[in-house]
């Protein structure tokens, strides 16, 4: 039976995962600074940790199949009205958190493993207001290319660039009808995205269904980064 860890594991996409890949026979340790209630079956553990801390991070003592890293930001500003202290929170959510991480359970992965990260649409469309989050999402993008290069053959590792997908997260940007019809329209294919939307291609690349994937960005966006229609 294959072993996940999802970071970010309680809630919008991530939550999603774990939920996917419970049905689908796998067993799952999640981690984020919330304490979750019921864990299923399959769901063996929920380490409480903030990745952004300096505590050292929970050990973990079997094998994984794969490490997905959910937590990240999204704050919509204009340049002028950020300071260094939001570029470094974004970074450090987005990037720092990551990169300890990959330090903390890198060794714990197995040969054939799958590791899958997240960027947004934003970092190769220009968008307004995306200065800091998109910034930060570009060293996801650069850390997991190289990262990829670096662990093939053994363990690949891909990234999703989601478009504004209904989570938590984005909440503050969907609140009133008018905002999520707005932002349906937005989208070439008409909606913004569901977490279903997204853990369907996080549960594909950390199968083996992906095994001739690695180094990737997949564009989940719903034609945002790509069409533009008359
Ligand atoms: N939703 C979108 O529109 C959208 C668009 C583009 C990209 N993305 C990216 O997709 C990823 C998932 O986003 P989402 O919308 O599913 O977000 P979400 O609903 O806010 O979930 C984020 C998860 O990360 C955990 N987390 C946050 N900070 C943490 C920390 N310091 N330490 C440990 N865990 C932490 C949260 O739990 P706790 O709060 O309990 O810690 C939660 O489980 C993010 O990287 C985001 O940037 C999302």
């Amino acid at each position: 039976m294959s072993t996940y860890l999802i970071i970010g594991g309680s809630s919008g996409i991530g939550k999603q995962i774990v939920s996917d890949l419970l049905s689908q026979g796998a067993s799952v340790i999640s981690m984020s600074r919330s304490q979750i209630n019921a864990i299923p079956q399959g769901h063996i553990k929920h380490f409480q940790h903030d990745v952004c801390s300096d505590e050292s991070f929970p050990e973990i003592e079997s094998g994984l199949d794969g490490i997905v890293y959910c937590p990240g930001s999204i704050n919509l500003k204009p340049f002028k009205g950020l300071s260094i202290n939001d570029f470094q929170e974004d970074m450090n959510i987005n990037f720092f958190g990551l990169v300890r991480s990959m330090q903390a359970y890198s060794s714990n992965l197995n040969d054939g493993a799958s590791v899958v990260l997240f960027s947004t649409v934003a970092v190769n469309t220009g968008m307004p207001f995306h200065t800091s989050v998109s910034a930060a999402k570009s060293a996801v993008e650069g850390f997991g290319r190289s990262l990829a290069a670096e662990l093939a053959p053994k363990i690949r590792v891909n990234i999703i660039s989601p478009s504004l997908t209904d989570t938590p997260m984005s909440a503050k940007l969907l609140k009133s009808e008018r905002q999520k019809e707005a932002s349906n329209d937005r989208h070439p294919l008409k909606r913004v995205g569901t977490v279903n939307d997204i853990s369907n291609m996080a549960t594909f690349l950390l199968s083996s269904n992906s095994s001739w994937i690695s180094g990737q960005v997949f564009n989940v966006d719903g034609g945002m980064s790509t069409l533009k229609l008359l």
